[in-house]
């Protein structure tokens, strides 16, 4: 099976900064209790799907050394469209000047891993370059009256290249796709209103799923938690993330982490603790990679890679 691997990575943010004493100076809250609660330090909000998408695509295909006229398709993680339709996709082809398929997916949270998961199957049948973009901008649709769901969210995008792999054991070693409908009122945003959760519930559902997805791929690959290198979980709340590494065995130092200057920016979060990853410490050939998503439905997502053409 031909894998499928990273080539290009990029991101971008919001360019306006909120931090916790921003939002302690309106709402009733404090940087303490946010702090504590969730690791959250300040979000970046500002920009369209497009803007931002377009920003982060930009870079990967520039890191990957590829012209946007070669793409065979571009995959856009999103569950926060500028439009009902056209698919933010389908603008970015346009913006990047692009010729290939488009087209937009939504699986809350777990899309940018979904989106990596559709993207293996495409080269595996033949497909050479890929984008894979995640991008939501979540504070469209955030009641920043609302302490409860104001402290937690911000807006991103991260995209990267793929394509095939040069060595077969490098890429996209297993990948899975969950949902569990009965959860699906635990999380909603309906048309006109703002984002309703049941935070506790999301809470003790996401470690779970977490954990069973990462499972999985590793189960699906031939590998045990100790193999791997970094991990790369949904940024929603670094105690839900502390929470799935202490039950996975995996020591919290190998988590990718950039919740604390983000926020919870949904399709974006994975590629952005990528980046952050691959900036701080770097991600070296070899190194096995497990991206773990969750999100509303329940959905959830996890794939495994091992990083290297
Ligand atoms: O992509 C997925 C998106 N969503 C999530 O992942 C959400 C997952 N859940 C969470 O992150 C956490 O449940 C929250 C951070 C949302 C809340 O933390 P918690 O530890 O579950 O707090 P809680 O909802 O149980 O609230 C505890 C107390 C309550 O006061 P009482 O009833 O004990 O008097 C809340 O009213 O904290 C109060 N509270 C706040 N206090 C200060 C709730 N929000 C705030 C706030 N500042 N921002």
């Amino acid at each position: 099976m031909t894998r499928a691997t990273i080539t290009g990575l990029g991101t971008a943010v919001g360019n306006k900064v909120i931090t916790n004493h921003d939002l302690a100076a309106v709402l009733d809250t404090s940087d303490e209790w946010i702090v504590e609660r969730t690791g959250i330090h300040e979000r970046r909000v500002g920009g369209s799907c497009l803007e931002l998408g377009g920003q982060a695509a930009r870079i990967a295909l520039k890191e990957a050394e590829m012209d946007a006229s070669d793409l065979d398709l571009i995959i856009c993680a999103t569950c926060t469209p500028d439009q009902v339709f056209p698919a933010v996709s389908n603008r970015l082809q346009e913006d990047l000047g692009a010729a290939c398929g488009a087209f937009d997916l939504n699986a809350a949270c777990s899309g940018f891993t979904y989106a990596i998961s559709l993207a293996q199957a495409q080269i595996s049948a033949g497909m050479e370059r890929v984008l894979v973009v995640g991008v939501d901008t979540l504070s469209r649709f955030t009641d920043w009256d609302d302490r409860s769901t104001a402290i937690l969210f911000g807006d991103g995008a991260g995209a990267v290249v793929m394509e095939p792999a040069r060595r077969d054991d490098r890429g996209v070693l297993s990948t899975y796709m969950g949902s569990e409908g009965r959860f699906a009122d635990l999380l909603t945003c309906d048309f006109g209103d703002y984002i309703r959760m049941d935070g506790k519930e999301v809470f003790r559902q996401a470690v779970r799923v977490m954990v069973s997805a990462s499972r999985r791929v590793l189960a699906d690959a031939g590998l045990e938690p100790s193999d791997v290198t970094v991990v790369i979980p949904h940024q929603a709340n670094l105690r839900i993330i502390e929470s799935a590494m202490k039950r996975l065995g995996i020591p919290l130092g190998k988590a990718a982490t950039v919740i604390e200057v983000t926020g919870n920016t949904s399709s974006a979060s994975i590629p952005l603790a990528m980046g952050a990853a691959v900036s701080k410490s770097g991600i070296a050939d070899g190194d096995v990679v497990l991206l773990v998503g969750f999100g509303a439905g329940m959905s959830v997502a996890a794939a495994l890679l091992r990083w290297g053409r």
